[in-house]
């Protein structure tokens, strides 16, 4: 479903199930809902499953003045989630976010201005470290590529990161490529802006009070193990890290039964 937010008209999918257990799932860069269709299947049997595409990415579109690229950070997206979640969800029951990539980036903007809203998290294949400038320098390489030749000049670049060998060239790749070649340049373009700029999050690790999973695939090339233990290591409240085998940074996607079963473990765990 199409939802007024801010200047956007934000695309949602809400699988039903009571409302008092929610599950928001917050997709990477550059992405869509659809890269949770493995988990939505699966935990909308038992809890109301929100996942929407984040400003700039799959259905959800601009509907007031188009904005520039230094406008849109981190921190925006989650606003938008937060306006979100005011229309459609109880502010008194606390949600369970579970963030792949950019979505962690976000969860853990979403951690630092509505902690009470928060009741788990989830953090698969993200970092909490900011870009390094050598990171930032490729991004601003990536948006010119965009700006020139569109999604299909940085497509297969981002693939060999993204997936295993054997699910590059198979229907997962596919999938995936369609992802990103159909996200607009624009969108690309400025969330790139927003990922090089945004802020470092270690800080915000050691406040993170409710249970947090980390989960990782094992052949995840841009958000690493390194990444993962450095997170697990500050957070107070965890518990054991997940490497999911056979799978690289898209693990929800390229291991659905490692990373379901992880997830199910965790939300049955007593808070
Ligand atoms: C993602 O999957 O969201 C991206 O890898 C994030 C990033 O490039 O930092």
């Amino acid at each position: 479903m199409f939802v007024p937010v801010n200047d956007l008209s934000m695309f949602v999918e809400d699988r039903s199930a009571p409302d008092d257990q929610t599950i928001l799932f917050l997709h990477g860069f550059p992405f869509d809902h659809s890269m949770w269709r493995e988990q939505l299947q699966l935990f909308s049997s038992e809890y109301r499953c929100l996942a929407p595409d984040l400003r700039g990415h799959g259905g959800t579109v601009e509907t007031g003045q188009p904005l520039s690229a230094d406008q849109v950070t981190i921190d925006l997206l989650a606003d938008d989630v937060i306006a979100l979640l005011d229309q459609i969800h109880p502010r008194q029951h606390r949600i369970t976010v579970c963030g792949l990539s950019m979505g962690g980036y976000i969860a853990f903007a979403l951690w630092r201005k509505i902690p009470e809203r928060i009741g788990r998290l989830i953090l698969a294949d993200t970092k909490a470290t900011a870009d390094t400038p050598e990171a930032r320098a490729r991004r601003l390489v990536q948006a010119s590529q965009v700006n020139a030749s569109g999604p299909q000049a940085i497509s297969s670049g981002m693939l060999d990161n993204l997936l295993t060998e054997r699910n590059r060239t198979g229907i997962i790749g596919m999938e995936v490529r369609t992802m990103i070649e159909n996200t607009t340049p624009k969108g690309l373009v400025n969330t790139l802006h927003a990922l090089a700029e945004r802020p470092d999050s270690t800080d915000t690790l050691s406040t993170i009070k409710v249970p947090v999973l980390v989960v990782v695939g094992a052949d995840d090339k841009l958000t690493t193990l390194q990444d993962a233990q450095y997170m697990l290591e500050r957070v107070p409240n965890k518990a054991p890290l997940i490497i999911i085998p056979r799978a690289a940074h898209l693990s929800p996607l390229e291991n659905p039964d490692s990373f379901n079963l992880a997830m199910s473990n965790f939300l049955h765990l007593p808070a």
